[in-house]
């Protein structure tokens, strides 16, 4: 089976640059990225390839490659689905909100609406892949959807998670190191579409790193590889409590640790607390499948990585108000960073969004730097907490293009992104026009502590 047209579902952080990759490793396959946000779609199309919407290293080079030779972006759902031999559903699975499993579950009325409309469209076969990361046995749902709303067509169904990381995507994309697929491998037809999609990626990805499973055991490998990295990172910013109370060192601990190869170096990195779209929302969902299956030790042994990473955050903020004399009432705090990482736009879960709120509950006054964020994220950031009413959020937090503009007159800088401009900055100007005592706290272990401490910052780093 040799695929010609896809189509996908969702032009957001996965749907666009996945899509772009394909596109430029596949030149004979169409492909149409599709989603009902105009404006999304809209600014994909945007003629300047370095404003598409999202900032990703290396990803506007993909798009001028690709875009209207063999990559398109559109808001005609129907049309793509109905010309694509494969669909891609790339679609949004936040935590819900409301009802049952509120808080915890996914909300899968996106995914749902999506099965419905490829069934109302199809009119020849199609195979269905889930890119979105899913309940385990969310493809049970799918099928039963397509097959009983469609119209005499047939479908396979796929799980073909996503691994890639925000600020790497590119690279993760280009050089995964495995892709998983997930298929209905008992049958030919099963096994025909786990191929077709194999045949894709081996266009550029050594066929080792090509690993086929049955559906159950692709939807929940995507769950538990968060869930494996996010324990790491709760893990090491529990020492860093323990090494800020005993004079040990968590970027010492965590070298000594990680050397080990069992263990090994990565994402062992202590910080402010882990942000992003998906760990949080994929552990409660994992949390909220072990909970209904009546494995509560399950549920409650990773529910903990997520309590430890909101106590990191808290205490984060704490520590600066009882550093700052047990006020920040009126006190100018400048945050250099509001990215949940470096080298992404996305503020989704970022942990500056909690420190932020949390120092003005302190009636603190927040400046905010970020090299790439925009001023109304940070507004629409801080609204969504509904903490307090937006005209507050607009009178106590500003937003600057420059950290110089950001830092100069306050009484202490937060560093929350590590992004690497701020380890370039000129420390030495900053402290110059800044209140004194200067307080430096770095989330992120960006800094030296030394340099800092020599300028004149008072100067404290998580973990040590
Ligand atoms: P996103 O919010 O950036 O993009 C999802 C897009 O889907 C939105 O633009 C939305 O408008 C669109 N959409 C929703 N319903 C639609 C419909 N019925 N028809 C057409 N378009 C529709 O989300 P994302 O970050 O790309 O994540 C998508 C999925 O991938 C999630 O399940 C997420 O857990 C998973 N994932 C994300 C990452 C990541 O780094 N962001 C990595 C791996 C997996
Ligand atoms: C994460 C996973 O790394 C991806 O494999 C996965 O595909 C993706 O989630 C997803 O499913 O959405 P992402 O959230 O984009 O990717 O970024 P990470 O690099 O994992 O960072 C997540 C958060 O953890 C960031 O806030 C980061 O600063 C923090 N982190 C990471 C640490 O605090 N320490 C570390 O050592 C590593």
């Amino acid at each position: 089976m040799r695929i010609k047209n896809i189509c996908c579902i969702g032009a957001g952080y996965v749907g666009g640059p996945t899509m772009a990759v394909i596109a430029q490793k596949c030149p004979e396959i169409n492909v149409t990225v599709v989603d009902i946000n105009e404006e999304r779609i809209e600014a994909w199309n945007n003629e300047d390839v370095e404003n598409i919407p999202i900032y990703e290293p290396g990803l506007s080079d993909v798009v001028k490659e690709t875009r209207d030779r063999n990559l398109f972006f559109s808001t005609d759902v129907d049309a793509a689905i109905n010309e694509a031999d494969m669909i891609f559903i790339s679609v949004n699975t936040p935590t819900k909100t409301y009802g049952i499993g509120k808080g915890m579950a996914a909300d899968l009325k996106f995914i749902e609406l999506c099965a419905r409309q490829i069934a109302r469209v199809s009119k020849n076969d199609k195979i269905v892949v889930e890119k979105s990361t899913l309940p385990v046995r969310t493809a049970e749902a799918l099928k039963n959807i397509l097959d009983n709303t469609g119209n005499g067509v047939s479908y396979q169904i796929l799980s073909n998670p996503e691994f890639l990381a925000e600020g790497t995507a590119i690279d993760d994309l280009m050089n995964p190191d495995r892709v998983l697929i997930g298929g209905d491998i008992d049958t030919i037809e099963g096994k025909e579409a786990v191929e077709a999609l194999v045949d894709i990626y081996a266009h550029w990805v050594p066929r080792e790193r090509l690993l086929t499973t049955n559906v159950w055991s692709s939807e929940l490998s995507k769950l538990t590889a968060n869930a494996f990295l996010a324990q790491r990172v709760s893990s090491i910013n529990a020492m860093s409590e323990l090494c800020e109370k005993t004079g040990a060192d968590v970027n010492d601990v965590a070298k000594a640790v990680g050397m080990d190869t069992r263990i090994g170096v990565k994402f062992l990195k202590s910080s402010v607390g882990f942000g992003g779209s998906c760990f949080q929302k994929d552990i409660l969902n994992l949390v909220y499948i072990s909970k209904s299956l009546g494995l509560n030790e399950v549920a409650d042994y990773w529910e903990q990585v997520i309590l430890m990473n909101d106590h990191q955050k808290r205490r984060f903020a704490a520590n600066m108000v009882k550093t700052l004399f047990n006020t920040v009432s009126g006190k100018k705090i400048a945050l250099l960073g509001w990215a949940f990482k470096k080298d992404t736009n996305d503020t989704r879960e970022s942990a500056a969004i909690y420190v932020a709120d949390y120092l003005l509950n302190e009636q603190a006054e927040i400046v905010v730097y970020d090299p790439k964020v925009k001023m109304e994220q940070i507004y629409a950031d801080l609204d969504s907490l509904e903490t307090r009413s937006e005209q507050e959020n607009r009178s106590l937090v500003s937003v600057v293009n420059d950290a110089y503009e950001a830092t100069k007159g306050s009484h202490a800088v937060a560093v929350l992104t590590e992004w690497d401009e701020f380890k370039q900055l000129d420390w030495k100007n900053i402290y110059k026009d800044m209140l004194k005592p200067a307080f430096v706290f770095d989330g992120r272990r960006l800094l030296v502590k030394q340099t800092m401490e020599e300028i004149g910052f008072e100067f404290y780093a998580i973990g040590s």
